[in-house]
């Protein structure tokens, strides 16, 4: 099914996520969308592919009722990983997926955050751009429709709308190295 990737540690993660995401459908419903964007770009950005969707699987798995704890996603995610043996690299980079070093700041967060080593790489940045263009329910969105949408759901006087004179930029930022990456790819 995954072609390269190893389909243990993969279906290790999806199993996780469909059972802590059963009563959060539509996301469980962007997490499979989000696992089948990064799915595609591990196919292009090569280095390990499995670690790449698993922590996609993963990601947003701190939203569950059974994992949240400081009610930040992903440092409660990386945490419950963290503490079920999950290998240290997917549990920062759930930690610090899409940015969150900067909400981190918002909320207050940011000491506990840096507990998880912040990984600076093609494969972090090809997990951050599956979350940035896969909306609610799992649909397609480009980057900018999927940050408009996520300000409007979160409102203005959210911490991600505090974070985002910073995070905007950086997101956009991330998506145009993604892109460039796998236009290059494709030559
Ligand atoms: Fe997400």
């Amino acid at each position: 099914m995954y072609g390269t990737v190893s389909t243990t540690r993969v279906d290790q993660a999806r199993r996780v996520a469909q059972l802590v995401l059963a009563d959060l459908p539509e996301r469980w419903q962007h997490s499979a969308g989000v696992a089948e964007r990064a799915e595609e770009l591990a196919g292009t950005l090569g280095e390990d592919p499995d670690v790449l969707v698993a922590a996609a699987w993963l990601h947003d798995i701190g939203y569950a009722d059974s994992i949240r704890e400081t009610g930040f996603h992903p440092l409660d995610g990386a945490r419950y990983l963290d503490d079920h043996g999950w290998p240290p690299r997917i549990s920062a980079l759930v930690a610090h997926h899409s940015g969150a070093c900067f909400v981190a700041e918002a909320r207050n967060l940011q000491e506990a955050l840096r507990a998880f080593d912040r990984e600076e790489s093609p494969l972090a940045d090809a997990l951050t751009y599956a979350d940035q263009t896969v909306g609610p329910g799992g649909r397609r969105m480009l980057v900018q429709q999927r940050i408009s949408d996520m300000l409007r759901r979160h409102g203005p006087r959210s911490p991600n709308a505090a974070a985002h004179r910073l995070r905007g930029p950086y997101l956009l930022a991330v998506a145009h190295r993604v892109e460039s990456r796998v236009a290059a790819a494709c030559v």
